[in-house]
This record gives C-alpha cells, structure tokens and sequence, in this order.
C-alpha cells in the first residue's frame, strides 16, 4: 500500500513508497483495531521532520512514514475487542508506552526517559498511509456527528491537555478561579485553546501578527473572544490596558514570544508553553524584572506535550460543546485539503511556503 514517509536526516526527503499492509494479528491479545485512514492532517512537526530537524526511523528501517493526526474508519476488529466496532469513526493516540512509571499507568505523554515514542514523529511509523492496525487502547471514538472536524482531533487533545494541567497544578492555590487568558499565536493550537478556555467561562484575548478582519480574527470572535494584531497592539500595550493575565498559552511557536510572555502573568497565574521550536534561536530577556515578579507573585511555568487518551475524550468533549456553542465555527479552521496520498508534494508545499493555509490536510480515501 502507499505511504507517505522521510527519510529522517535527510533534509527534504519527503517521498512517497511502498509498504506491507498491516495484520491484525500483529496484537497478539485478540485487542487489535484494522483501520482504513479517510483524512490525515500535518502541521509544523511534519515540516521540521522534513527539514531534518527532528524524527527518527523505527529502528531497522531507514525510512519514517510521516502523520499523526489520523482520521479513520474501522474495518475489522480482534476477537477481544470491547468497545469499538466496525463502522466507528476513529483517531488514534500519537504516543506509545516506553518504561517509566508514568508509562505504566497509560500516562504515556509524561514519561520520565529521555526517548520517547510516537507515531510518525519519533521510531515508530504514522498514518499517512493506506491503512493501520494498533491496540484498542490506543484507538478513540470520535462521535459519527463531529466527523466534519476528522483531523482536529489530536490537535485538540494537545490544547486540551495543556489547559487541564494548568488546573491541575494551580489546585496549589486552593480557591484559584482564573478570569482573564492570554492565547499567543492563532494557529490549531492557539484556536483550539481558545475555545477550552472560553468554555470554562473566561474572557479570551487570542493574538496573532496580522490586522484583521481575516478567517484568524472570524474564528476567534466566533467564539465569543477578542483578537488582538500584534502589529497594532502588542502584548505589553494589551496587559497595560486591560491587566496582566491568570493564565497565558504560548503556541506561537517562538521561543522570544514564549519568554516575553513572563512579563505579563498576574499574581498567582500559570503560563503553559506547548510550541515544540526545532531551531537554535537565542533571545534577551529581563532577566531580574522577571525573576522578582516571578518570586513575589508566586507566579507557574508549565511545559505540555503531547496528550493520552483522557485528553482525547475530554478535548472530543469539547468540540462537541463547541459546536453547540458556536455552531459552524469551528470547521473553519480546515482550510485546505489535499487530494490523495499521491498529491504529498503539494501538501509539503503548503506546509512550508503558504503562510495562509491554517490547517493542511489530506483526504486519503473515502468511508
Ligand atoms: C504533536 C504531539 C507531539 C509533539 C512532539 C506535535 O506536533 O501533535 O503529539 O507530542 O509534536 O513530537
Ligand atoms: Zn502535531
């Protein structure tokens, strides 16, 4: 069967080949789930692998089949299979257990090791192919109505894991009730973010560079939160006017970004940082203005990666309300397709050179 795959190391050796279809019984409990991949999405990771800046092959193939935001349909299911079916609507976690602790307990996206494992990312294959079997635990329903928003789904449980390990750790302060957020950048993550805080009631300012009104700006308002052009008003200008923020997601995919938001936290607030930076940038920061504040305002650093399957169900949760809540909108951020697996020069081409392109995508088969 086709599939689209790196050869990681190699800048810009994204190619297309051929590889074995995937057995069922490759998982020998009887869990396996056979699914037929419809739509695959890429992002920032998939380009960085292909610029060689990260990725690995699985050890003993010298290729890596690219894509972890999947979008499928199962078709056959092992004989200890308990709760998918054929004909469910799937997507797939992106992480695999290594050794640690954290490992063993299915929290799989906090491992202790140094290596870790993902699925079209680091030593194992992704689903930019034909077809892929995997263990039930890995595999999650996605609810036959929200099948017009197929790739968000990985996307979302990052952003969802994110904003919930905030929470998590901010329990510390006892009676923490976060009023006002921060969203930099409005890209999936930014815009999937946004709309888990506006859910949970809070007032959202999303920014990104370019002035508005454009589809960016439209998504944003559409859920009820405010767009703010870094061009016009920067994030300093922002927190002067209407104060500093309780909790700040950085997803802009900018270190610099990421650092200067320290200076615009609120007492007691949580700034997350989820943009995975493959370069080796340096930037100056106020090193003793922020490490005063910091101190004094008891202020939260956290690092998010990845999600596990709790993530997922909760961030499927989420677009659920959020199409309930803000009916349409969240479709927009799907903005451009691809037609077949044969079509990957194109997709990389948007990928790197089409600044417009908020969220790429293939349609790999129909159901
Ligand atoms: C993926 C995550 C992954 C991270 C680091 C992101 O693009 O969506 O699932 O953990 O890259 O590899
Ligand atoms: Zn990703």
């Amino acid at each position: 069967m086709k599939a689209i795959a790196v050869r990681p190391g190699t800048p810009n050796s994204v190619h297309q080949r051929d590889i074995p279809e995937p057995k069922l019984d490759s998982i020998k409990d009887g869990k396996g789930v056979l699914v037929k991949v419809l739509k695959v999405g890429v992002d920032a990771t998939d380009r960085e692998i292909n610029d060689a800046l990260y990725g690995n092959a699985p050890p003993g193939d010298d290729y890596l089949v690219l894509g972890h935001e999947s979008f499928g349909l199962v078709i056959e299911v092992g004989a200890n299979v308990r709760n998918i079916r054929v004909g469910d609507y799937v997507t797939a976690t992106v992480r695999r257990p290594g050794g640690s602790i954290y490992d063993k307990i299915g929290t799989y996206d906090m491992t202790s090791e140094e290596t870790y494992y993902e699925r079209g990312i680091n030593l194992l294959h992704g689903y930019l192919t034909e077809y892929f079997v995997d263990h039930e635990d890995y595999i999650v329903r996605v609810p036959k109505g929200l099948k017009n928003l197929h790739v968000l789904m990985e996307p979302m449980s990052c952003a969802a894991k994110a904003i919930q390990q905030a929470y998590e750790a901010q329990r510390r302060m006892k009676v923490w009730s976060p009023k006002r957020a921060f969203v930099m950048g409005a890209g999936q993550i930014g815009l999937l973010s946004t709309l888990v805080l506006r859910l949970k009631g809070l007032e959202v300012f999303t920014l990104a560079r370019a002035k508005g009104p454009h589809l960016k700006s439209s998504i944003v308002e559409g859920m009820e939160a405010t767009y703010i052009a870094t061009s016009e008003t920067s994030l300093e200008e922002l927190t002067k006017k209407v104060g500093k923020a309780d909790i700040i997601v950085d997803a802009t995919g900018s270190s610099k970004i990421a650092f200067g938001a320290m200076e615009c936290l609120a007492h007691n607030g949580a700034l997350v940082w989820t943009s995975i930076t493959g370069g080796k940038n340096t930037t100056e920061v106020h090193s003793d203005k922020i490490n005063i504040e910091w101190v004094l305002g008891n202020k939260l650093l956290l690092g998010s990666v990845n999600a596990n399957r709790e993530h997922f169900e909760s961030g499927i949760r989420d677009l659920a309300l959020g199409e309930v809540m803000f009916p349409g909108v969240l479709e927009k951020i799907l903005t451009n397709p691809v037609e077949g697996l044969d079509q990957y020069q194109e997709m990389m081409r948007l990928l790197v050179e089409d600044t417009s392109a908020l969220k790429v995508y293939v349609n790999v088969a129909d159901a």
